[in-house]
Parts: C-alpha cells; structure tokens; sequence
C-alpha cells in the first residue's frame, strides 16, 4: 500500500511541489518562506518552536504534505538543551561494544523522537586517517571491520524495531565516501584515492549498513578523480543502487550542489548543477535554495527529464508515508520529553559507556591510586586494605572544562543558535568533579589550571571561506603564564598524587577545522615538564577529540590515560578509574603518532614499503590500534586451528587459552587478525577480522573458541574484484594488534 499511496500522491504534484521535495533547508532564519514559496520537503537544525511553526504552515499547503525534520543528533541530541550527551564516536569504538552502542544509539533515539526530529545525521562511517584531519572525532577509528561492526550497531539502535515505533529515527551513513581520505589532514580537500582503494577501505562499511537496510546515506562534499561525490555515477549508481541493490535516500551534504558551481566550479550555474545531480540518483538537496529553480529550469530547457525527479521525490515520500508521518507528525511532544531527556536511566547507560571508553595507555603500578579501595554504595571510594588519607592535585586545563570534555556536536558548533550555551554545567561531571565526589572521607583535592590552551580571535587573514566570508573563532596558543604553572606546581608539591589532565579543545576540533599540528597547544607541555620536577607520582590524563603526540613528560610519567572526549559522565568515570573502583577496558581503535608528520599511522598498511622508516624518526606508532592495559595482566596461549584445512566455504575454528594472571578482573578483548601469505597484490600484513570480549576473574583461566568464515579472508585483486585467494594464511590471536602481542598459527584455504 505505501508505494501506492506514494503513486497516488506523486500524481497529484506539481512539478514545482515535486521539486520541492527534494529540498531539506535551513530552518534556522525562518520557515515561511521554504515552505510557502519553495515547498521545502524537509528543514534541519529547527528550534521546537520552529518545527511546530512549520508544520503549521505545511498544514496549509495544497498536499498537506508533512516535513521531515533532521538534526545532527551524532552523539546523544547534540541540540537539546539537557539532552544526554555520550562519548563521541571515536570513544565509543573504544569500548569495542557492538551492544552497548546499539544501546546508546536505541537511548538516543528515544531522546531526539520526543524533540520532533525524524532524522539523524549518524553515524560516520569514514575512516581515520591523517590524524590532523578534524572529524577524526567523528569516526569509529582506523579499522574497516570495527567500524562495520559498530556502525551496523548504530544503525540498529536509532531504527528501533521499524520505522513504524514512534521512537525510531531515520539512520545516515555518511559520508559516502572517502571524504576522510584527506590532502594533508584539510578537511574536504580532493581526495586522491582509487576505485580499488575505495573498494579495499572505504567501502566495506557502506555496503555492511547498506544491505542491513539503513535507510538513508549522505554524501561526502570532495571529489574524487575530478568528480564530486554528488555527480559521481560510477558510485552511486554502478556500486550504490547497482552493486548493493540499495533503495534507501541519498541526501547531500551541505550545499553540495551549490558548491560544484561556487566552490568546485564545474558547473556554470544552478540550472546545471541541479539537472547533473538529480541525474546521478540525489534524492534529497541539503541548504541549496537555488535548487528548486535550477531543476525546473533543466526540466523547461529539456536537460532533465521529469521523471528523474519522480524518482527521487518517491523515494522522499516512501520515507515520510514508512514512518507514519501522515497520520502521526511526530511533532515535539512535551510530556515525552519531560519523561525522557536527561533521563536517569540514560545517565547510568552514559556512566557505562564512558567507563568502558577509558583507555589506559601507560602505567608503571602507580595505578589504582587507592589500591584497596572499593565503592562505597553512594559510589564514593571507601577505604579497604590502604586506609592512608591521601591528597590528589587535579591540575590542567581540561580538568573542569565540561565543553572539552564533550567534544564536537554538543551545542557547540554554532549552527544551533538557540542553545548557545551548550549544555547545562550541572548535568557533566569533569574530572575535578570526579575526584571531589568520589574520594574516600578523609582524602583530600586541590586544583589549579596550570596552564591555558588557546586564545580565541577574528581571523587576522581576513576572508577565510571561498566567497569571502571571514572565519570568525579563529585559534592561536594561549600566551605562556608562569603564574597558572607555579600555582599548579605548589599545588602538586602539597600532594600525594598529581593527576595533570591535558588535550585539546572544542575550537580544534569539527568540520573545518583540521589542525596542522598533533601536539599539546600552548603551555601545557612546559606545565608537565614542571610537575615532573616534582617529583610526585604524576599521571596523566588526556582528554581529547583524537590522538595527540605526547611529549616525553607525558611518555615518562607513571601513567597515561586517554579519553576521547567522554560525554557528561566522563569526568566520574575517569576519576573512578584512578582511584580503582571500575576496571580499565577499552582498547584503541585508532593508532597514535609520534610526531605530527608521521603521517599515516594506522596499523593495516600495505606490505613491502621498505623506505618507510624516516630518517630522523621511526615509522612505528607511539600506540597501535588494539592497544590498552588493564590493572591487571593477561596471558595468552596454546592458539590451535581446529582445522588446518579449508574450503572457501567453510568456517575456521580456533582456539585460545586466556589467563588472568594478576589479581584484579579484567574485561579482555581478544583480537583475531589475519595475514594472508602470499598475495596477487600488495596487500596489508594483516587485518582485523573477528574479537571477543571476555570478562575474567582474578586467577581466571579461559578457553576462548574463535570462528571466521573463510570467504572474511578477502583481498581486492587487481581488476577490483574481492575474492579470498587461496593458499596459506596465518590467524593472528592477542591483545592488540601490535606484532609480538600476537599468537600465530597457520592454516591453508585450498582451491
Ligand atoms: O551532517 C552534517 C555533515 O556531517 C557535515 N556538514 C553539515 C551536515 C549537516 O549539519
């Protein structure tokens, strides 16, 4: 019946109204005119005032057609005032947690359903790269396979049981693809990358998302080979709607039809532009006014063909009537909202998400601070073996920054202008908030901010963006200030311990802005060099949107700890890691450089660069993909291919013996990578292909069985086809994928 009611509506449209349809426009100066003039068929970035206006004004209308409404909602409602804010993608990949993020994802969408928004730009499927490139925030890390995994999670998690429960939102996979494939880390440079490097990386997590049926994808803004994205047959046609059989929406990223005439300039005007667009399958057009003009002019001028529009516009519909639309708006429901957002039991889901982010990177036995210490049953540490009062300093400058701690989309991007503060302070608890409220009666916490980062100013280049608008929060390093160091270091001299959280800010992070550099800006690694001369037990906590090159004050302190900007409750969860009273457990999904030229780091590079180690410096990551300590130690051994011989269509069996062998649990990832021996091509030395998770008890000793279909053992050949090429593998089985981590035992596919 949908797509006859669809055929019904379709026959009664306009041209105009059809083309309208295509359009999702800003709502944030106003909706009277999108709808009345331009018959705009969606609106992003709405206040809830602005969504009831509008669908006031659509109500009106000819067709009474509803509107979708679509927000950025990337890690939580990024533009809800009191929303719950999670770790950013990156720190949710941390967790290597398929089912917690669907969680998180299921959690989120029953926030944005109640705010009136149908349709969220999540998640980001790209991978990371140059790691000065500034969305690496944005994606699940290096690793096709994780982010398959993880992706297929989120997907899972916003459509719900179908799009028919009121609580489902509208998945993207963006941005499709190789948008990450940066020149020099700068975002949505050209990208220089292959059909079949494309299809090697990039792709393989679309096409996971696309076959499991999420229902809408977005479109890179850079071109590939001199073809946008937008206009680029080959892939959204032979590959997309071809290849993958996929049915879904495509929409746009923000005005990427305007820019092939503006920005890109392979198109003379909007008439062209628009015509070339819909031509190549673009069903929806983000922020492009001029659309709805240009496509009816191509239509007049017989450059485009009506019935390409059609196509689109049905696709657009078959949305709107699938999530109920015409009988239920989904407008913003107060009660909903009252019942849901900032809800207690999505605080306790961020609390665990942000737990399991946590990555501990170093540790010379420093940590737990307080061993002996348990939680007390308000979640305060209560003194066990180790009563000792202690003080803790809790110094730096992302110690009490909730912003920072945050990360990118969380009211933060400017874009939503009614929640120009972000969110409330007294939902997020930093790290200095941790510490005051979880420390045992008795102990004590100081803090200084020892140093600032950034200073903020108008852009002194003047014009910044391509037609001549001024960049407005452009960064430089704050100016050093002996005073923050020494009241820091006085700070630290008083204490027991000094936990030093460092990192970046919100203002070097997002769309636009990549950074040409990894390391600590401004003062802060002049401030650890002066809390090492302390001499106190130092540790390091960074709080950052991605990995940053540690200075060797950092190298060289008792411990690091990595946060990728955790959310609310990631100041707690931190705070609760040091002293002991939750497990660290996450694992990198993104390698760390050295130096901000090492670039790239990721760990399944191609074999045979035998120039690749620098001259002045070694290609070898500071920390690979996989990587992360637990306050205890695990032992693998006794790997055993169950059958050593296989067919294509077979499943190899495995298995793994894992021992605690220290005296605190551990929640174990056990990371399964494949080398495949001899390859037609160059290929990567291994690649990740299978994991589990196992939670063990101190002392624990556990058989794991690992299984991997053998038609997972692909390469992509020369001509772009991906097949398994038979001949001898090796299974790869350890903790990360840092090479003498991992067990390795051979096995053979037979032809
Ligand atoms: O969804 C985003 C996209 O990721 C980058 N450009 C703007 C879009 C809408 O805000």
């Amino acid at each position: 019946p949908v797509a006859e009611r669809v055929g019904d509506l379709l026959g009664r449209m306009t041209l105009a109204e059809k083309t309208g349809q295509m359009l999702q426009l800003n709502a944030k100066d106003g909706v009277r005119h999108l709808i009345e003039d331009l018959h705009a068929g969606s609106i992003l970035h709405a206040s809830p005032e602005r969504v009831l206006e509008a669908a006031a004004l659509t109500g009106r209308t000819r067709l009474r057609i509803p509107l979708l409404v679509a927000e950025d909602c990337i890690h939580g409602h990024s533009f809800w005032e009191g929303a719950t804010i999670y770790p950013t993608q990156l720190g949710l990949a941390a967790t290597w947690d398929p089912e917690l993020v669907e969680r998180v994802a299921r959690a989120t969408a029953v926030e944005v359903a109640a705010t009136g928004v149908h349709w969220t730009f999540s998640p980001v499927l790209c991978i990371a790269r140059d790691l000065r490139w500034g969305r690496v925030s944005e994606t699940f890390g290096e690793d096709p396979f994780l982010i398959g995994e993880l992706a297929s999670a989120m997907v899972r998690g916003y459509q719900g049981d179908g799009l028919g429960d009121p609580t489902a939102v509208l998945a993207c996979a963006k941005h499709f693809a190789g948008y990450s494939e940066t020149q020099g880390g700068r975002d949505a440079s050209e990208a220089d990358i292959s059909r079949r490097k494309l299809r090697s990386w990039f792709l393989p997590p679309f096409e996971r998302v696309a076959r499991e049926g999420c229902r809408t994808f977005m479109l890179g803004y850079q071109s590939m080979d001199g073809v946008p994205v937008t206009v680029n047959d080959w892939l959204l046609n032979e590959v997309l709607r071809g290849e993958w059989g996929y049915t879904g929406t495509l929409v746009t990223d923000w005005d990427n039809v305007g820019r092939m005439v503006w920005e890109q300039r392979i198109y003379a005007d909007h008439t062209q532009a628009a015509a070339a667009a819909v031509r190549a399958g673009n069903d929806m057009v983000m922020t492009t006014p001029q659309f709805f003009e240009g496509a009816q002019n191509a239509v007049a001028e017989g450059t485009l063909d009506e019935a390409e529009i059609d196509a689109a516009v049905r696709r657009v519909l078959t949305l709107k009537f699938d999530l109920g639309l015409f009988e239920n708006p989904r407008h913003p429901d107060a009660a909903r909202q009252a019942a849901v957002i900032g809800s207690a039991g999505h605080t306790v889901l961020n609390l665990e998400a942000a737990r399991r982010s946590l990555v501990l990177l170093t540790n010379d036995g420093t940590l737990p601070l307080g061993v002996g210490l348990v939680a007390g049953r308000d979640g305060r540490a209560v003194a066990g073996a180790d009563p000792a009062p202690r003080t803790v300093a809790v110094v730096g400058p992302n110690a009490d920054d909730a912003q920072t701690q945050l990360g990118d989309w969380a009211g933060s991007s400017g874009q939503a202008d009614w929640l120009p503060d972000g969110h409330p302070r007294h939902m997020i608890r930093t790290v200095l908030d941790g510490f005051r409220e979880h420390v045992p009666d008795g102990w004590g916490v100081t803090y200084a901010r020892g140093a600032e980062i950034l200073s903020v100013g108008p852009d002194p280049e003047g014009a910044f963006f391509p037609d001549g608008q001024p960049r407005p929060d452009v960064v430089v390093p704050a100016e050093p200030s002996e005073t923050l160091i020494a009241e820091a270091v006085a700070a630290a001299e008083a204490a027991d311990y000094v936990v030093a959280v460092v990192g970046d800010r919100i203002e070097l992070v997002g769309e636009g802005r990549s950074t040409a550099t990894l390391e600590l800006v401004g003062d802060q690694a002049a401030l650890l060099d002066a809390l090492a001369a302390t001499g106190k037990p130092l540790v390091v906590v960074v709080i950052s949107s991605k990995p940053l090159v540690l200075p060797p004050s950092a190298l060289g302190a008792a411990a690091v700890l990595h946060a990728f900007n955790p959310g609310m409750q990631g100041g707690r969860a931190v705070a609760e890691v040091l002293l002991g009273l939750v497990e660290p457990s996450g694992r990198l999904p993104v390698s760390f450089a050295r130096h901000a030229g090492q670039q790239p780091t990721y760990y399944n590079q191609i074999r045979g660069q035998h120039g690749s180690r620098y001259a002045d410096l070694t290609q070898r990551p500071a920390f690979v993909f996989g990587e992360g300590l637990s306050y205890t130690t695990v032992a693998y051994s006794g790997l055993e291919v169950l059958t050593a011989s296989l067919g294509e269509s077979d499943t190899l069996r495995a298995r793994v013996t894992v021992h605690n062998t220290g005296r605190r649990p551990a929640v174990e990832t056990v990371q399964v990578y494949i080398s495949d021996t001899v390859t037609s091509v160059t290929w990567a030395e291994k690649e990740l292909k299978a994991y589990r998770q196992v939670t063990l008890a101190p002392g624990e000793v556990r058989e794991v069985l690992l299984e991997l279909p053998v038609s997972e053992c692909t390469l992509v050949d020369a001509a772009g086809r991906r097949v398994v090429e038979p001949g001898a593998f090796e299974l790869l089985v350890g903790p990360s994928s840092r090479d003498d981590a991992l067990l390795r035992a051979g096995f053979t596919v037979k032809g």
